[in-house]
């Protein structure tokens, strides 16, 4: 095999040629057995080719692979219409589909624009949106995502999150701080009345993994309330039982007016949504949004039904939770041992643990070789974070406790072997 032929854009965690996969695990052509806690950065949350997923789809290629969805209408992409509504919050009722996260936000956004006929859109420090023209734009995790590509689309205006950790303060300082500022913000450089859209990640995903508490999310309510903007929840790595719960809004209880899906929605397939009221969908006028494959692979629709089935009847979220509960624990009891673990965060299965050298600052080189250390044991974890000091584990939510405790061990391992940790007594 040569890869001569594959773009180097793309950069790769490890070079394994995997052929395979079941529930965490991937495997190569030797059968070299690979667990993966990264889910596909967030996607495959049912598992690895979860047979009823794989079941639908084979079924549905059987039949009809493609309906163009401005030439007939799939009695299939109605239903999984019909079925998002029964489990997205109260007042999201009408889908568009379309293929990625990034086009979902793209879509979102085009939408908050035409229903409410302004400009600015607000998004976070931190924020991780897509790396499409318009949501680079919205992206402010890391410099790279933008690098060498100005001007960047306009109207995007961000302002902090409230990252408590980050900035040493409690949360409650954390989100006076940045209500504050989006009150400054909206005196100085978006009046209100010029501004569509709040745009948020509930737990900030690449910028860190760091959750935004629910006197945040509230204050963001009341504020789109007060001057007519759409609060958008983007839920394309939160969402489909991630957290804990089917929403990450389920949480705070928090109101959204457009929801953003994608990455679980597929287990593995290629479709995203957005969600709003038939009364804000209805001011999108017909034709001025769409594409050749929106909403019209019935396969990556028939992967979402099988994808909510099995959310339900394996209770994916409840599952989250439980053994979130666990993963936390674990490396809880690692960071009592090992100084460099700042801290342990995040609901369900979406968490992050932050490294912070003993002056405070970030630690991206302990978290990078801990990170090489567990490759090397075959276990994949991701870093996020603007200064890639964060290991985020984000398993498939199949994964059981055993699973669960072997990776802690082997985590546990790498943090021993890792050179220039600071011990700290248990
Ligand atoms: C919160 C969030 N929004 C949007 C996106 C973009 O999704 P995609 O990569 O499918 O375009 C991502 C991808 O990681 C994401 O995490």
């Amino acid at each position: 095999m040569t890869t001569d032929h594959l773009s180097p854009v793309w950069s790769h965690l490890t070079t394994a040629n995997v052929v395979r996969g079941e529930g965490v695990h991937l495997y190569e052509a030797d059968g070299t057995r690979w667990t993966d806690f990264t889910s596909g950065i967030g996607v495959v949350n049912t598992g690895h080719a979860h047979p009823h997923v794989v079941a639908a789809i084979r079924d549905q290629a059987e039949r009809l692979l493609f309906a163009q969805m401005n030439v007939v209408l799939p009695p299939l992409t109605a239903s999984l219409a019909e079925r998002l509504a029964g489990v997205t919050p109260d007042g999201i009722d009408s889908f568009f589909f379309t293929n990625s996260g990034s086009e979902a936000t793209e879509a979102a956004v085009k939408l908050a624009r035409h229903a409410t006929g302004r400009r600015y859109v607000v998004v976070f420090h931190g924020s991780f949106h897509g790396r499409s023209h318009l949501t680079m734009a919205m992206t402010t995790s890391k410099t790279i995502y933008r690098r060498g590509y100005a001007e960047l689309a306009g109207g995007i205006v961000d302002t902090p999150f409230p990252y408590a950790y980050r900035y040493g303060w409690d949360e409650e300082t954390a989100v006076a701080f940045a209500l504050r500022e989006l009150d400054t913000l909206f005196k100085g450089q978006c009046a209100p009345d010029e501004t569509a859209a709040i745009v948020i990640e509930p737990v900030l995903g690449e910028g860190g993994y760091v959750p935004a508490p629910r006197a945040f999310l509230e204050g963001l309510r009341e504020r789109a309330d007060r001057y007519g903007i759409m609060l958008v929840i983007d839920e394309v790595q939160t969402g489909f039982g991630r957290t804990g719960t089917f929403w990450n809004v389920d949480r705070s209880g928090v109101r959204p007016d457009m929801l953003i899906m994608a990455k679980g929605l597929g287990s593995g397939l290629p479709i995203a949504a957005i969600g709003a009221s038939l009364e804000t969908m209805s001011r999108w006028q017909p034709g001025t949004h769409g594409g050749t494959y929106a909403g019209g692979s019935l396969v990556s629709i028939a992967a979402a039904h099988a994808t909510l089935d099995v959310m339900i009847d394996e209770r994916l979220p409840e599952a989250a939770e439980v053994r979130g509960e666990g993963l936390r624990a674990g490396l809880r009891d690692l960071q009592r041992r090992f100084a460099v673990i700042g801290d342990v965060r995040g609901p369900g299965l979406m968490v992050g643990v932050e490294f912070t050298a003993p002056d405070g600052t970030p630690d991206a080189a302990t978290a990078k070789g801990v990170q090489r250390a567990c490759l090397e044991e075959r276990l994949l974890l991701l870093t996020c974070g603007t200064f890639e000091n964060v290991i985020r584990w984000i398993p498939p939510l199949v994964v059981s406790e055993e699973e669960i405790d072997d990776a802690l061990a082997v985590f546990g391992a790498a943090l021993d072997r890792s050179a220039s940790l600071e011990r700290v007594q248990a």
